[in-house]
């Protein structure tokens, strides 16, 4: 990068929290931007930060990063300057080496997502370098996240780097033996991470709601449970590559059911052909759960998108903590390398307390998925060429 004092440098980074009642409610990726933004300011440049916020439909205060500035301050530990999209080049041009200006949403521009040049050229008037620091948005082709990479002389992030280098662990080059935790509610929506990790990985275990479409696609009764029964050809289709590819599938043998989905309703654990015709199944059982921790011990490296049951109501997080917990032990015994990713996967681990003794959780949700799938992602082969 060289010297970049007094230069301006662009940061996309993703800005994108949940927000209640005006307040961020979690800070996770402010903070993951930190290492960037402080390197870059401590080294004299000018540093602007580029995000969206939301999908809006043209300028509005509801989608306004004005309102993140405030925490984002707080993570950052140092004034935190916001330039509207009035009057920017002015704004910018009043700015100090080492000041660090949040930009308004970027998504302002219909031209962003579009990827348009006008709106390439709008942002890179306002810089004379580009980091792209956003791996949870790498998976757009927009104007900030991919457009500006061309224009402009462009780097990779902290955040984006070390992100890269734990997928790349993951299963780029792991060491094997490899499993995936691929859970959720439906296959639809994984589909073609099911077959990217059928032909990646040692150990695929299916949990979550989409397990049962396997279940039925091996002839189980699952009563009620949630099942696509139009796609039980397809799960049959991935059972097989599977077996070709020596990839073993897990599926639960015993699994925990109740009649409504409700928190703590009357439950029963049964093995999977015992399941009653208006029972649905929520959960792992305790013995498949035990025999997938035993799987894990034989692992080197773990990659898990989705939880294993309806982990949201209790008493059907159990699989999912379990497991978690014992990959987490795994993991700081030194014996596992795991990376998770997805939003309801890091919402699990955080309920379940171990998200920081996992080597990496990433920040991403879509970019997450879509890296499993095997996709190049626009962002980052940006910033390749
Ligand atoms: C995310 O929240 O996953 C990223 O910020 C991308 O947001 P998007 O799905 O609205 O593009």
């Amino acid at each position: 990068m060289g010297d970049i004092a007094g230069k301006r440098v662009l940061v996309r980074e993703d800005l994108n929290v949940p927000m209640a009642d005006g307040k961020v409610t979690d800070d996770t990726r402010l903070r993951a931007t930190l290492a960037t933004v402080t390197e870059l300011a401590d080294k004299g440049a000018i540093v602007l930060v580029l995000a969206h916020f939301g999908r809006p439909k043209g300028p509005s205060a509801e989608f306004s990063l004005a309102q993140i500035v405030p925490a984002y301050q707080a993570v950052i530990g140092r004034p935190v300057g916001y330039v509207d999209w009035e009057g920017d080049k002015d704004s910018v041009a009043g700015l100090k080496p080492g000041d660090i200006a949040v930009l308004e949403n970027t998504r302002f521009f219909s031209g962003e997502e579009k990827n348009e040049p006008a709106v390439v050229e709008r942002f890179a008037a306002l810089g004379d370098l580009y980091v792209n620091d956003a791996f949870s948005a790498a998976h757009r082709a927009h104007a900030s996240t991919e457009g500006l990479a061309h224009r402009l002389p462009s780097f990779a992030g902290r955040a984006m780097e070390a992100e890269l280098d734990a997928l790349d662990k993951a299963l780029g080059s792991p060491e094997h033996p490899v499993a995936a935790v691929v859970g959720g509610a439906k296959v639809s929506t994984k589909l073609d991470v099911l077959k990217q990790m059928v032909a990646k990985v040692d150990h695929l275990i299916i949990g979550g709601g989409m397990a049962n479409t396997f279940l039925a696609a091996r002839g189980v009764d699952v009563g009620k449970s949630l099942c696509e029964h139009d796609l039980t050809g397809t799960a049959e289709e991935i059972l097989d590559a599977a077996e070709k590819a020596d990839c073993i599938v897990h599926l639960p043998y015993d699994v925990v059911v109740a009649k409504e989905f409700a928190a703590n309703p009357p439950t029963r654990t049964v093995n999977v052909h015992e399941v009653a015709a208006d029972e649905m199944i929520l959960d792992v059982g305790p013995a498949a759960t035990e025999a997938l921790g035993d799987v894990l011990k034989t692992c080197r490296t773990l990659v898990w998108n989705g939880p294993m049951g309806a982990f949201e109501i209790a008493p059907f997080d159990t699989a999912t903590v379990a497991l978690a917990r014992t990959a987490a032990a795994l993991t700081r015994e030194g014996s596992l390398v795991s990376v998770a990713g997805g939003g309801d996967t890091v919402a699990a681990l955080n309920h379940a307390g171990v998200a920081a003794d996992f080597t990496f959780v990433s920040t991403a949700g879509g970019a997450f998925l879509e890296w499993m799938e095997g996709k190049e992602l626009p962002g980052v082969k940006a910033l390749e060429s």
